[in-house]
């Protein structure tokens, strides 16, 4: 970014001010004045305008990861496995985010990460249950009274879980995929549905998170959420605001 819309975005001045401040003298690039105006400058040089650094105000981040199999869902792990900020740094990711809920060691599929807590907040309060479809590889089939349980929701060592709308890929005798849609995240409830059903799951992928869908994104990759994406997980956190006000 030229130095004159750094300065802008910084709030310093006006573009057309800011170029009269660079001529002056009175603005530092990596501790030296500079004066040209064409001068470029990245996020990782460090503007001066009398005696003070600025920088432009970030705009929050928003980004979709497809996580891999044997990755935990922290930043740091004491035991030294590979961690989300592996898998961010490796694609050059250095801003801080956080991830918004989280995918067991053994899941793989879209993660959320950002830096907007608001929004992260409301996305992993169970009270707003935001959709979350997985897809299962089981052991074994599933009778139809199974799907009817699960979908009229079915008891778990927790508590009741809410009905689970599910979509039977497809089946064998020995093994079958299924589709699983659940508005809560307790912790790995997937697997213990069908773990007390007797059909233990044996792969798990998440293939959507609300709106954001994994796409052609593959395991260990990541983007950032697009335009339409962010409105789409706005409207959510709105929405969830709005009842929020309604019930107090
Ligand atoms: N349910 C599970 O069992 N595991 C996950 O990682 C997510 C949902």
């Amino acid at each position: 970014m030229r130095l004159q819309r750094y300065l802008a975005a910084s709030g310093v001045a006006s573009r057309r001010r800011s170029e009269e401040l660079i001529v002056a003298g009175l603005v530092r690039v990596n501790g030296r004045v500079v004066r040209e105006l064409g001068t470029s400058v990245e996020d990782k040089d460090v503007v001066e305008f009398g005696g003070r650094i600025v920088a432009p105000a970030l705009e929050p981040a928003y980004i979709i990861m497809n996580k891999p199999l044997g990755v935990v869902t922290t930043m740091r792990d004491p035991e030294g496995r590979r961690t989300i900020a592996d898998v961010l740094h490796r694609n050059g990711w250095e801003r801080r985010v956080v991830p918004v809920g989280r995918l067991d060691y053994d899941t793989a599929g879209v993660l959320l990460l950002t830096d907007d807590g608001a929004l992260a907040h409301v996305l992993t309060h169970p009270r707003f249950g935001v959709e979350k479809t997985y897809r299962a590889i089981l052991r074994g089939r599933l009778s139809t009274e199974q799907v009817a349980e699960m979908q009229r929701g079915m008891k778990l060592d927790d508590g009741r879980a809410q009905p689970a709308r599910l979509r039977v890929v497809a089946a064998r005798r020995d093994a079958s995929s299924v589709d699983v849609t659940i508005h809560e995240g307790r912790n790995r409830q997937v697997r213990r549905m069908f773990e007390e059903l007797g059909h233990p799951v044996i792969g798990l992928t998440r293939l959507h998170f609300g709106p954001i869908g994994l796409g052609t994104l593959a395991p260990g990759e990541i983007r950032e959420a697009t335009k339409r994406e962010v409105s789409a997980l706005r409207v959510i956190a709105d929405v969830a605001k709005a009842e929020e006000g309604e019930e107090s």
